[in-house]
């Protein structure tokens, strides 16, 4: 079927008390792997295109890609841009036929963020398309980070539950990624979901929330999650895991290979599985 926006399906989600996952769309495999399980499932699914995939694979490949899987399968299939730190980025993602986007002013200071955020909504809302924006500082993991120094970082820049309230009056976002506990990059699961904070921030802003940095949440943080008012759940590096280490067993067990199908194929069934696993935790199995 053709795009549906975010609004519908994280209000249903915020209803039904489950969470729809928002799976980055890195490359052609992982978009297949994305959309079939998520077709198997029966799950609704948000793809999601960083600034980084956009520039790495072209924006109108991108939509190409999404919108031709997106049209063969009956489940609802959402295209959201992640983290559009450009404002002039998220124009171009309006235009190219993006069905909700997020403006990251995560790093500005509080007014600024609430200014550029807004010129955002009133451009986006003008075409009926939703808005997702950050609050605190979800921040991303170093690559010889200590887990125990990151959680510490973590704590000094999470979400504050009346500045998220704030922060949506002022704005008009549809959905709010707030700072919670998490952060990008966890190639281990070892973070502490803050849940009163969450569920004080929901029930001040009303809004479905949204948790970046998931794969560094197991199981049990994520339930906890969903039922304190998390409604859309981001996952990248889970899958990029999946996906490279198949590469690298394929590749190390038939070092002659040069079909680039016979490494690639096997790698977008690991990325499934794993993105099979989270539908199942993230309750949206069955939804649509
Ligand atoms: O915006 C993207 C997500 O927050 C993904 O986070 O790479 O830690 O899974 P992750
Ligand atoms: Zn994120």
């Amino acid at each position: 079927m053709s795009f549906v926006t975010t609004k519908e399906m994280l209000k249903e989600a915020q209803k039904g008390r489950y969470a729809i996952g928002a799976f980055n769309a890195n490359n052609m495999e992982i978009i297949q792997a994305i959309i079939e399980t998520a077709e198997e499932e029966r799950a609704p699914v948000i793809l999601q295109a960083s600034q980084g995939a956009i520039k790495y694979a072209g924006l109108d490949m991108i939509v190409a890609m999404v919108k031709v899987m997106a049209e063969k399968v009956k489940i609802p299939v959402a295209l959201h841009l992640d983290h559009g730190t450009d404002y002039y980025q998220n124009i171009k993602c309006l235009r190219a036929g993006f069905t909700s986007l997020m403006y990251d002013g995560s790093k500005l200071a509080f007014d600024e963020n609430v200014k550029m955020t807004k010129k955002v909504v009133e451009m986006a809302h003008a075409c009926d398309i939703p808005v997702e924006a950050e609050l605190g500082q979800i921040g991303k993991m170093g690559d010889s980070d200590e887990p125990g120094v990151a959680l510490e970082k973590v704590k000094e820049s999470m979400a504050v539950p009346e500045e998220a309230l704030k922060f949506v009056k002022l704005t008009g976002i549809d959905f709010l990624a707030a700072a919670v506990g998490t952060i990008h990059g966890c190639r281990t699961p070892f973070a502490k979901l803050d849940i009163p904070r969450i569920e004080k921030i929901r029930e001040l802003s009303g809004v479905p929330l949204v948790l970046h940095g998931a794969s560094g949440a197991d199981d049990q943080e994520i339930r906890k999650g969903i039922s304190a008012g998390i409604c859309k759940i981001n996952i990248d590096t889970r899958i990029r895991m999946e996906f490279s280490q198949k590469m690298r067993e394929v590749i190390k067990a038939n070092p002659q290979e040069i079909d680039p199908r016979k490494i690639l194929g096997p790698a977008k069934e690991a990325a499934k599985e794993i993105i099979r696993d989270r539908i199942k935790v993230f309750g949206c199995k069955g939804k649509a």
